[in-house]
């Protein structure tokens, strides 16, 4: 109700800004702030409510499933391991870890990524491996460095003990048997389709222009200007297409990484392929060090300041780094309240 009724109001408000904006003889800086604004536009877009899919639609009753089934650690091997594990709520939903650890702790061969703003990419993992969110979980629960149970059986009998039945058939009221790890898999994927984080970059580009600072404004300019935007667009800054890491210069010899990762070679087995990965999304970057694929790099200003060298050959002064600094931290969002409580689960 609230919402509709500003809604109808703007128009008016806007028209008010701009006689004051007027009167106040301010029509240089704000025509310069205007094309700012209409360039972003046409590289970024504000987020959606819901990272929906004609595939898995998102319910309610999904949703509530699905974060209680994140927060699940009786469905693996050894007991200690649910989502939650690598992909901590009050973290962002990533781990703060070089690389994450499974069960009896093993050590996963990669990063743990955000998963918020997460479920709209080409596909899911840094080396697109993962078809998409659902892909994701189904694999999750059988993979060796994640749950490690010894099969989908294993994991349909153990929610169905812990008295789960009632809550699938809510969730997939049409299926005969609904306790499956692909509806599992489904209830998940709609609970990670409604986590979305909408940040002071969102305002902006729906018209607030004071809703980010100068500094932001001036790295947002260099991030596009510089080429950066070419990698990094859409409403997630990132997530849309698979890119060399180290295009001008090998990655490693700036984030000193002990291994090299061959990327998305190991999926395709295309030479082409090596060292390529998929373009992260940027979303609440701020908030989800240390960085890359391998957690190699600790300060975002030094992976920055390394992405400029190594994919477009240029050296970022100080100030730029910044200021681009400043851009990324208007993508912070707020981490919604009621995913930072933990469900009572059955
Ligand atoms: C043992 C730690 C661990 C557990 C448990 C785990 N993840 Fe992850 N997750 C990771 C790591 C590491 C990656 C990156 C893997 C890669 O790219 O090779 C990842 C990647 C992802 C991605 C891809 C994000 C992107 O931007 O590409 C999604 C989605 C995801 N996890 C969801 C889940 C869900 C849902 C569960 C529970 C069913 C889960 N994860 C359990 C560590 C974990
Ligand atoms: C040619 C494409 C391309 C361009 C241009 C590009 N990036 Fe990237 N960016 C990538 C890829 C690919 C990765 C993943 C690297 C890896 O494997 O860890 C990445 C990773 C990052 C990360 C780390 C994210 C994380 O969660 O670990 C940041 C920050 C980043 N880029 C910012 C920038 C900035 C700032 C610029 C401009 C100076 C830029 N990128 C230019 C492709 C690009």
């Amino acid at each position: 109700m609230e919402k509709r009724r500003r809604k109808s109001y703007r128009p008016m408000a806007e028209l008010a800004l701009l006689i004051v904006a007027g009167l106040a003889g301010t029509a240089l800086g704000s025509s310069v702030d205007d094309a700012l604004l209409t360039q972003a536009r046409q590289v970024f877009a504000p987020l959606p409510e819901v990272m929906s899919s004609a595939k898995n639609p998102v319910t309610p009753e999904k949703v509530k499933l699905g974060k209680m089934l994140l927060y699940e650690t009786r469905i693996s091997i050894d007991g200690q391991v649910s989502c939650v594990k690598c992909h901590p709520m009050s973290l962002y939903l990533a781990d703060g870890l070089k690389k994450a650890i499974g069960n009896n702790c093993k050590v996963n061969p990669r990063n743990s990524p955000t998963l918020f703003n997460a479920a709209s990419q080409i596909s899911a993992h840094w080396i697109g491996n993962r078809a998409d969110v659902e892909d994701q979980a189904r694999q999750a629960v059988t993979g060796p460095p994640a749950f490690g149970m010894p099969s989908n059986q294993a994991v349909e009998l153990r929610l169905k003990q812990l008295g789960y039945g009632p809550l699938f058939r809510q969730a997939f009221p049409g299926d005969k048997e609904p306790v499956t790890v692909e509806n599992f898999a489904r209830a998940v994927g709609a609970f990670e389709r409604t986590l979305v984080t909408p940040a002071p970059f969102d305002a902006y580009l729906k018209g607030n222009q004071g809703a980010i600072n100068q500094t932001a404004k001036m790295g947002l300019k260099t991030f596009m200007d510089a080429g950066c935007a070419a990698c990094h667009a859409s409403p997630y800054l990132g997530g849309q297409m698979y890119q060399k890491f180290g295009i001008v210069a090998p990655y490693w010899q700036y984030t000193k990484s002990a291994d090299k990762d061959d990327g998305r070679y190991v999926v395709t087995k295309n030479e082409t392929d090596r060292y390529v990965f998929k373009v992260p999304i940027l979303r609440n970057v701020a908030k989800t060090a240390p960085y890359f694929h391998d957690g190699s790099i600790d300060s975002l200003g030094e992976a920055v300041w390394i992405m400029g060298k190594v994919q477009l050959g240029k050296g970022l002064s100080k100030a730029q780094v910044k200021e681009i600094n400043a851009f990324l931290d208007a993508l912070t969002g707020e981490i919604p309240r009621d995913i930072l409580t933990a469900p009572l689960l059955p």
